[in-house]
């Protein structure tokens, strides 16, 4: 019933629209013979999207981008010559398609500053923008030859794909404006990695500054607030034959709108239009707290947002250099207190005589970068004697919805959740963590009711949240409720 009112209200809100008419300088298509003027927008044919010519605030250059038609605060959600801008006094540059049948850029002079630079087979081709936002060129066959989506600037829309193809070279990531009014690329880009299980990444420039954790195939596993408990429409497609990783959030059709972008300041956010209030809500941003900053604490060290200092060393480790980390410098990180076992020189001492290193248990964690998947593994104990028996092994996680993970790199962006998380087991030579057998059972016991009571609170959050959203397609960080107008 809800959902219903939902999309109602959303066909009314369109139905009262003004419609533009072409007087007024909307266009639904460019073609070789009409242009888009700078005095013209081209609109999609549900008045959802428009594409045009803006200069932002303050700005001396000019822009072609696609925004919101109706909404505001509007939002540019593509620019296609960010980089070649025209001037912002110049008012005779077009949009136009060329008879090699590309999409061009001219400004007064007639220079071209920005291009498709596709090989069209028809020298008839035509653009039009649809109401998810794409703007497409098409051939004489309505074939696609070229769309925006292909080339993302800061914003990833619904249906849109990130992602990266090996084999051709291809990585389409987001990259940041460089401030709010100066669309010209800028420092942060965020994108899909091409490991087993992949990964949302973002850098700042070639440094990793945040990152999702491993995909297991309906969530990103280190975002602990990732709503899993409803059918949602993010997608990760791998194909390792293709070489090709991609990410989307899809949606059936267009009965919400929103988006994500990556921030000049590299906070990469989820944003919903809110139709009761009239305005966006930021679903979620990350990163949100320094420990959801990339590597915060150094190799080896566990961030915790809720503990003071937020970084410690794991068990069995210390600061590889006590002044620096006790000043909060905490990039360097810790360094093991013992050596391990199965590292010492075997040739001296006989074999037999050798202790075999143990495992430090954590629970609730973000997992470490840089896993590794290890296939064809059933169970905890399986991931565990794998780890064991070989040396370069540091650290292995069982994710019942992945697989069994091991580490043979630092252990970095390492990160304690206060709900959530899995179980990360790290080598150490001891165990010096200190607590008896006797001790160990009671923490066990108080975890597993402490993990009843909050999956039993999860649960009931759950079904009111979902009584209340009655909507079964949407995407996990998009958790929030339609507002019915
Ligand atoms: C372009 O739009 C015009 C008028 O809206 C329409 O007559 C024409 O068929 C359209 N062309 C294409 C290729 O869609
Ligand atoms: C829009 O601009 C073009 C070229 O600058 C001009 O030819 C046309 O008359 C203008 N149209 C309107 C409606 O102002
Ligand atoms: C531009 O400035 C005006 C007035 O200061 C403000 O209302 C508007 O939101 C600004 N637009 C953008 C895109 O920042
Ligand atoms: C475009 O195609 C038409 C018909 O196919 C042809 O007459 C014309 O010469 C072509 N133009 C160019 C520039 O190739
Ligand atoms: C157009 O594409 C060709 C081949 O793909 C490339 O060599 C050329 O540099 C491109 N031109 C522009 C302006 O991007
Ligand atoms: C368009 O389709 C026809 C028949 O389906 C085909 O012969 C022709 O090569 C196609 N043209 C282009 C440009 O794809
Ligand atoms: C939404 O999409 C589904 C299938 O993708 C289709 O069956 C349905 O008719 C669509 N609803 C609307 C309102 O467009
Ligand atoms: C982007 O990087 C440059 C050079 O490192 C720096 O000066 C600038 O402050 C950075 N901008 C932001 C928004 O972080
Ligand atoms: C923290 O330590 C690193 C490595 O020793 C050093 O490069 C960096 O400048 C230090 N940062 C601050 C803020 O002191
Ligand atoms: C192990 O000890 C032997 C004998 O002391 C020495 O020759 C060898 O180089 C050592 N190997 C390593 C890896 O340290
Ligand atoms: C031990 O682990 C490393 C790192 O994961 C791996 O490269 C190597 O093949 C493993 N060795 C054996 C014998 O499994």
């Amino acid at each position: 019933m809800r959902l219903m009112t939902a999309r109602f209200s959303f066909l009314v809100f369109f139905f009262l629209l003004p419609v533009r008419d072409i007087a007024s300088g909307a266009v639904h298509n460019i073609t070789l013979s009409e242009p888009l003027f700078q005095n013209q927008t081209l609109v999609s044919s549900g008045q959802i999207f428009e594409l045009g010519f803006f200069t932002p605030n303050g700005s001396k250059n000019q822009y072609v981008g696609i925004w919101y038609k109706n909404l505001r605060p509007s939002r540019i959600v593509w620019v296609a010559n960010r980089d070649s801008p025209l001037t912002s006094a110049d008012r005779s540059g077009k949009l136009m398609i060329d008879t090699d049948g590309n999409l061009k850029l001219v400004d007064g002079q007639q220079n071209i500053v920005w291009s498709t630079n596709v090989s069209v087979q028809s020298n008839y081709t035509a653009a039009m923008l649809s109401d998810g936002g794409n703007f497409v060129l098409k051939d004489k066959n309505s074939t696609e030859v070229w769309a925006s989506f292909d080339d993302p600037t800061d914003t990833i829309l619904l249906n849109m794909k990130i992602g990266l193809n090996t084999r051709t070279g291809e990585r389409r990531v987001l990259l940041s404006w460089k401030n709010d009014n100066d669309p010209s690329s800028g420092n942060f880009t965020t994108g899909i990695t091409s490991e087993t299980p992949p990964q949302l990444f973002t850098w700042n420039g070639w440094t990793s500054y945040w990152r999702s954790g491993p995909w297991d195939k309906s969530t990103f596993i280190g975002i602990p607030d990732m709503d899993t408990s409803y059918h949602n429409g993010y997608v990760l497609q791998q194909d390792p034959q293709q070489g090709t990783t991609y990410f989307s959030c899809d949606s059936d059709n267009n009965s919400f709108l929103a988006y994500a972008s990556i921030s000049p300041e590299g906070i990469l956010a989820v944003m919903i239009w809110d139709y009761g209030s009239n305005s966006w809500l930021k679903s979620r941003a990350a990163p949100s707290n320094g420990c959801e900053v990339y590597g915060t604490c150094g190799p080896f060290g566990v961030c915790n947002s809720i503990n003071s200092p937020i970084c410690r060393c794991v068990k069995g480790f210390m600061p590889q250099s006590k002044e620096e980390w006790n000043r909060g410098n905490w990039t360097r990180g810790c360094i093991r207190e013992a050596e391990l076992n199965c590292q010492k020189n075997t040739s001296r001492t006989p074999s037999t005589q050798v202790k075999k290193d143990v495992f430090v248990h954590m629970n609730q964690m973000k997992v470490p970068d840089s896993a590794e998947y290890l296939s064809n593994i059933g169970d905890v104990g399986g991931c565990q004697s794998q780890c064991m028996n070989n040396c370069s092994c540091l650290a292995y996680s069982f994710v019942s919805t992945i697989g069994c993970l091991v580490w043979a790199k630092d252990l970095i962006d390492f990160q304690e959740f206060s709900t959530a998380g899995q179980d990360v087991y790290i080598r150490v030579a001891h165990d010096n963590t200190g607590t008896s057998t006797g001790a160990r059972l009671i923490i066990s016991i108080s975890t597993i009711l402490g993990i009843m009571f909050v999956g039993t609170a999860i649960f009931g959050l759950w079904k009111w949240r979902a009584s209340k959203r009655g909507t079964s397609s949407s995407c996990p960080m998009l958790n929030f409720t339609l507002n019915v107008i």
